[in-house]
């Protein structure tokens, strides 16, 4: 501003004496050099990104550093006049950690791959992502997934990769130690996205979001993706078989499919682990949506889902929430047979649950402890697995 008002002035005056036109000439330049300089930072900055990720991806090198762009400069604050809203001090204490920090969206990235998908400008190799909420205690999990369905291969000629998407244990020494070990599990597998925000069951929306906006920035252009828990059981190999039978979507018109559950609202009893107050949400009434133990999605909606997520205030459940972005899109999510995030129904008490034949057809089933998926895995694989025509 002070440098255009010494502008303006010399020009009213037409008749400039030396002193103003040399203080003129030096503003200019010293204008002109901190252009340079700036412009100079912008390109060495983006070269840096450039490489890195590129680096990343040829050697597989182990990045843990955190990422610029997903480090906000600011701590986020809690927001203290929630605490007036009627009734607040009734409510259940992390409903209240809900209302104080709801409007907090970013998040210090502690963990990131940058270059899982290729970088960004490769990231179409990558047919199926599949992005696993995981708890950072949730090592067992993390290990079984990696040497079964969740690991990374050339399927059917399709690439599938793999992110596990965490957040922090609740604080003191446990925190530390917990964020080493992912820290390690990332230098070994390089397969770790994680923010620092406490990882509860009420901030999952929040990881949902995070994770999308890394999508958005890491793997623009890979066709599906597979967002789930880590306590499911996914045959990966049924999905990309599914998945590339699509006709005429390659992923980049929408898809929305896994265990629909529609005409519910939410539940307003305190006791529940889904229990929302009217303060959180008004309404009686949720949009359709899929049970959040997994469903399949394409990138086209994936994006659309982030985009609209900016205009909606955030619920905490996080399933309920995708449909809320998709009835704002004008999106429908639909049902498909193969998901059963409310497990098998098996015609008969006398029938073994765990009958490998029956997860040979599906896509996805719900609450699988680690050596069940293991054995699941191996067995849906066997050679001499006969299964007639046993059907579910
Ligand atoms: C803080 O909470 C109050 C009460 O719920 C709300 O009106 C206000 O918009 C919130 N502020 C922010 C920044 O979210
Ligand atoms: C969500 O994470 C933030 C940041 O760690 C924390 O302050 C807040 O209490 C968490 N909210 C819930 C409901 O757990
Ligand atoms: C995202 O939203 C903006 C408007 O907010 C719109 O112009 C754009 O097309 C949207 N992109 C997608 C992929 O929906």
């Amino acid at each position: 501003m002070a440098v255009l008002h010494i502008i303006y002035a010399g020009c009213r005056r037409r008749s400039w004496n030396l002193e103003t036109a040399i203080l003129l000439i030096a503003v200019i330049l010293c204008l002109l050099v901190i252009l340079q300089m700036d412009l100079q930072n912008k390109k060495s900055q983006n070269l840096q990104i450039k490489t890195t990720d590129k680096q990343n991806f040829k050697s597989e090198a182990q990045i843990t550093s955190p990422d610029l762009f997903l480090n906000p400069a600011h701590k986020c604050e809690r927001n203290s006049s929630a605490s007036k809203i009627t009734g607040f001090s009734t409510l259940p204490k992390h409903i209240q950690d809900f209302l104080f920090y709801s409007h907090c969206r970013h998040f210090p990235m502690l963990l990131n791959v940058p270059g899982k998908c290729g970088g960004p400008e490769n990231s179409a190799d990558v047919f199926l992502l599949l992005a696993i909420k995981s708890s950072p205690s949730n090592y067992e999990r993390r290990e079984v997934l990696r040497k079964t369905w969740a690991s990374e291969r050339l399927q059917s000629n399709m690439w599938i990769r793999t992110v596990f998407i965490s957040g922090t244990a609740q604080g003191g020494f446990e925190k530390g130690r917990l964020n080493k070990l992912l820290e390690l599990e990332n230098q070994q597998n390089q397969d770790i996205l994680q923010w620092d925000f406490e990882d509860s069951f009420f901030n999952l929306t929040l990881k949902q979001i995070l994770f999308l906006e890394w999508m958005e920035r890491f793997c623009p252009d890979a066709h599906f993706l597979l967002n789930g828990d880590d306590d499911i059981f996914a045959n990966t190999d049924n999905m990309v078989h599914y998945l590339k039978g699509l006709h005429g979507n390659d992923g980049s018109k929408h898809l929305f499919v896994g265990h629909l559950i529609q005409h519910v609202g939410p539940i307003r009893v305190p006791a529940s682990k889904y229990y929302i107050p009217v303060q959180v949400q008004k309404s009686d009434r949720y949009p359709p949506y899929c049970g959040g133990g997994g469903f399949l999605l394409s990138r086209f909606t994936s994006r659309v889902i982030y985009n609209m997520s900016h205009s909606i205030p955030l619920l905490p459940i996080d399933d309920v929430y995708m449909g809320m972005c998709l009835e704002k899109a004008g999106l429908k999510p639909v049902s498909h047979m193969g998901v059963r995030t409310a497990g098998l129904h098996l015609p008969s008490k006398n029938l073994d649950s765990y009958n490998p034949c029956y997860y040979r057809e599906v896509l996805l089933v719900h609450r699988f402890l680690p050596h069940q998926i293991f054995i699941m895995w191996h067995e849906i694989h066997r050679k001499d697995l006969g299964c007639g025509k046993l059907r579910i």
